[in-house]
């Protein structure tokens, strides 16, 4: 507590000093790679924005120099796809960079709310300056947000939703998941051209990332193409194991699915492998479209076994400690700093492929 009075009267010159100097963090951004000439021209553009979200975090970093530490808490779900490990390795990496004015409290809650829900009242009792989660279902988070609330701690949700009342975090850095739900809709009709059979394999039961995906997906298809089926739809807990034993129940009960909406890439490439040993042509036979943006995805384009992801960006390290760092110093942030998600299909893979980052 006496660390954490310091800490506010440091802050309140810090903020003086700055004068509001400091805007508020700018979107994510994530734009797609349309065509080779804009492929170019939008690999700069990201390089920039990374860049520039790089340089901003080192200004905030370096705002607490003369303080003490950033003393940061996260709670990460877990292992499960490829995505997750980039987006822990992002954090992890740019806190071990920073070591000299970040220090990183980190918790794998092995798929585990009550893990999450450990780690968060561990970071209380450490009393760390602002507490990072990626809540692994929307629910059942109240109590102990409100006490962070009253520990004075302030909760930034980290690329998934929690269902609680917006007092009780102070923002969410993410995607739009509906919109990307609705991007694949879109992508899926125009490969199967509108109309046939499709199954759905969907995330983590509860989780916001599963919730909205699906719902973004299902009322467009609903809205839009009454000539496509939803015929089945089961949870594959957004892993490469689940997503291959669901899709081999679909195909033994199905002869007839044109394609599989998965809602992360590592499901589409179990899919694909369960496609394969059924005798079938993923990419071709059953068209594949999923959400990531993962390296394996694009390998699985270029080879012609998936046709689209809906990219979702896991490199989210350098804008959560701007974030914290400016909730640290005082200042207001968003209460949703938007991450902006684009569109890859299998044409563009081979070009994009070489620099993927994840
Ligand atoms: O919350 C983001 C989702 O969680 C990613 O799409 C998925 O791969 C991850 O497990």
């Amino acid at each position: 507590m006496k660390r954490k009075l310091l800490s506010m009267v440091l802050c309140l010159s810090v903020v003086a000093a700055m004068a509001m100097g400091c805007g508020n963090p700018k979107e994510a951004k994530n734009e797609p790679v349309k065509t080779s000439d804009a492929a170019k021209a939008d690999d700069k553009a990201d390089a920039n924005d990374a860049a520039d979200a790089d340089d901003a975090a080192d200004d905030a970093a370096e705002d607490t120099s003369g303080d003490e530490k950033l003393v940061v808490g996260f709670a990460q779900i877990g292992q499960e796809s490829g995505w997750r490990d980039a987006e822990t390795m992002s954090i992890q990496t740019y806190a071990e960079e920073h070591s000299d004015t970040i220090e990183l409290h980190f918790a794998d809650a092995q798929q585990k709310q009550e893990n999450q829900i450990k780690a968060i009242k561990s970071f209380i009792e450490q009393d760390v300056d602002v507490i990072g989660l990626a809540p692994v279902v929307e629910t059942g988070w109240d109590q102990v947000f409100a006490e962070a609330k009253d520990a004075g701690i302030p909760i930034v949700l980290l690329d998934r939703r929690a269902d609680v009342s917006e007092d009780l975090y102070t923002t969410f850095i993410g995607s739009d998941f509906i919109e990307e739900g609705k991007m694949a809709a879109a992508e899926m009709a125009k490969l199967i051209g509108e109309e046939g059979k499709i199954v759905e394999l969907e995330g983590t039961v509860g989780a916001s990332a599963a919730t909205d995906r699906k719902k973004g997906f299902d009322d467009e298809i609903a809205a839009s193409y009454p000539n496509i089926e939803i015929i089945a739809s089961q949870t594959g807990d957004f892993t490469r194991a689940q997503g291959k034993e669901v899709m081999e129940s679909f195909l033994k009960s199905n002869s007839d699915i044109k394609g599989v909406y998965a809602h992360n890439d590592d499901m589409a490439l179990g899919a694909i492998e369960a496609i394969k040993e059924a005798g079938l042509k993923p990419g071709e036979d059953i068209k594949t479209v999923s959400v990531d943006g993962v390296k394996d995805i694009f390998e699985a384009m270029a080879a012609g076994e998936a046709n689209c992801t809906v990219e979702c960006n896991p490199l989210l390290g350098p804008l959560f400690f701007e974030v914290a760092a400016q909730l640290k110093a005082g200042e207001s942030v968003e209460k949703w700093v938007k991450s902006v998600d684009g569109v890859f299909t299998a044409d563009m893979a081979a070009e994009v492929l070489p620099d993927r980052q994840y």
